[in-house]
């Protein structure tokens, strides 16, 4: 049996395991990932629209959901967004910020890949692609000292032969986009090594509406208009678009992260306005004119359609009794949309849930209860906001766990 030895196999050369690698591999430590893909980074790729929104200069910890909300506490703070700012600034990575905060590449997300895959280069890591783990083992070391009866090495079975190291790294992701290689292996591992994994559900996701809905809202695929949406006390002020499913858009897959199945949204189809001061004063103003003219200056025309048939709100603003506008006002600002779903993991952007950081060091990464074995990235029960904040989870994750590996 042939058993090639390395100080850290990364499995997973996504963003976190690529930031990882590149991060233990300067520090000298022999390093191989391995990837069942036949390409690394590829959710880099598809991210951000092809343009990869790589990090937010806002990130902190307010922006991360966890049942443990400390845990990313020290390793955002040990690399900030401005740190990976100054490693893509090193490289002359071109980018811009869309909506404040979000930092896109100017032309395409393999700018961004390229520059992962040259530090690791340059920090002398192998990437293994097209490798299919088949088996992790925990193999304790021939040894009768106290200190090294803590230790022992790692054995990984893979399509491509045997693996030992001192230290293994699960960088294999969530379950979002399966058709991407994103698979449950870390879950696997977790629990295979007794930790807990805190159950999964898609995050960052459209959602999909009640049949009736569906029919009433289906001539308005493609609509999009900026509301907010709320769930419980949580807000977001952003852009939601009607497609053939039900509801998308940056307001609907930032509430998604907060939406429990069962119970409806509420959206603000007009938000930058007192909707019922503004009825009142119109009525006032301009007593001849339609609802319908003002609210076509607010909303996308389609939209205006749709509730000015629903809800009967043809006619002249003197015709508006104050019970009727404040029904109406109520209606465009409460709007309730009960969701039938989401469109689950294979559109999410993210996965909710996963490896209990009860279970995990915060400032390592590595496993409480078996040295050796490390967790970063989305695999671990840490999934941020829509905006750049998950990819520098990965990178802080990862570049925390480099440093001990
Ligand atoms: P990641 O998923 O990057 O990498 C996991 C790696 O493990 C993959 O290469 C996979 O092939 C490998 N793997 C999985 N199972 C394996 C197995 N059994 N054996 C071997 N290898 C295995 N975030 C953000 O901040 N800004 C953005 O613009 C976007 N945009 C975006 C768009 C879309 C469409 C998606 C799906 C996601 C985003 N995200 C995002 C989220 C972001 O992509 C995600 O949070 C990070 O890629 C997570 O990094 P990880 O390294 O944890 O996993």
């Amino acid at each position: 049996m042939i058993v090639n030895k390395v100080d850290v196999v990364i499995i997973g050369a996504g963003a976190s395991g690529l930031m990882c690698a590149a991060t233990a591999g300067y520090r000298g430590k022999s390093v191989l990932v391995l990837d069942h893909a036949n390409k690394a980074g590829k959710k880099i790729l598809m991210s951000g629209g092809g343009r990869c929104n790589f990090t937010n200069m806002d990130a902190s910890p307010k922006h991360f959901l966890s049942s443990n909300a400390h845990f990313c506490i020290s390793a955002l703070r040990r690399y900030s967004p401005q740190d990976f700012v100054d490693l893509v600034d090193r490289h002359g990575l071109e980018y811009v910020e869309k909506t404040p905060g979000q930092l896109f590449c100017e032309h395409s997300a393999k700018d961004l890949l390229a520059i992962l895959l040259t530090e690791c280069e340059w920090a002398g890591v192998t990437i293994q692609l097209n490798t299919n783990i088949e088996q992790v083992e925990d193999i304790p070391t021939d040894t009768n000292s106290e200190q090294d009866s803590l230790h022992s090495v790692k054995r990984i079975h893979t399509s491509n032969g045997i693996i030992e190291c001192d230290s293994l790294v699960i960088a294999t992701g969530g379950l979002s986009i399966p058709t991407m290689g994103a698979t449950g292996f870390g879950y696997k591992v977790a629990e295979q090594f007794g930790l807990t994994v805190l159950p999964t559900r898609a995050g960052l996701v459209p959602l999909t509406l009640q049949p009736s809905d569906k029919e009433r809202f289906a001539e308005l695929s493609g609509v999009s208009s900026d509301v907010t949406a709320s769930f419980n006390d949580t807000h977001f002020t952003e852009p939601m678009l009607f497609t053939h499913r039900g509801l998308s858009g940056p307001a609907i897959l930032q509430i998604s992260n907060f939406w429990t199945p069962g119970h409806p949204i509420f959206i603000n189809l007009i938000p930058q306005q007192d909707i019922k001061a503004q009825l009142i004063q119109l009525r006032q103003d301009s007593p001849k004119a339609t609802l319908e003219k003002w609210l076509t200056k607010q909303l996308p025309k389609r939209l205006v359609q749709v509730l000015v048939e629903e809800n009967e709100w043809q006619g002249s603003f003197s015709e508006l009794s104050n019970a009727k506008i404040d029904r109406i006002s109520e209606q465009l600002s409460n709007w309730i949309i009960k969701p039938n779903g989401t469109e689950g993991y294979r559109t999410a952007e993210v996965t909710l849930g996963g490896v209990d950081t009860e279970f995990v060091s915060s400032k390592t990464f590595e496993a409480k209860n078996v040295p050796g074995l490390y967790f970063i990235g989305e695999v671990l029960d840490v999934t941020g906001w829509l905006g750049g904040y998950n990819f520098q989870w990965a990178w802080a994750s990862g570049y925390a766990a480099g440093q001990f590996v």
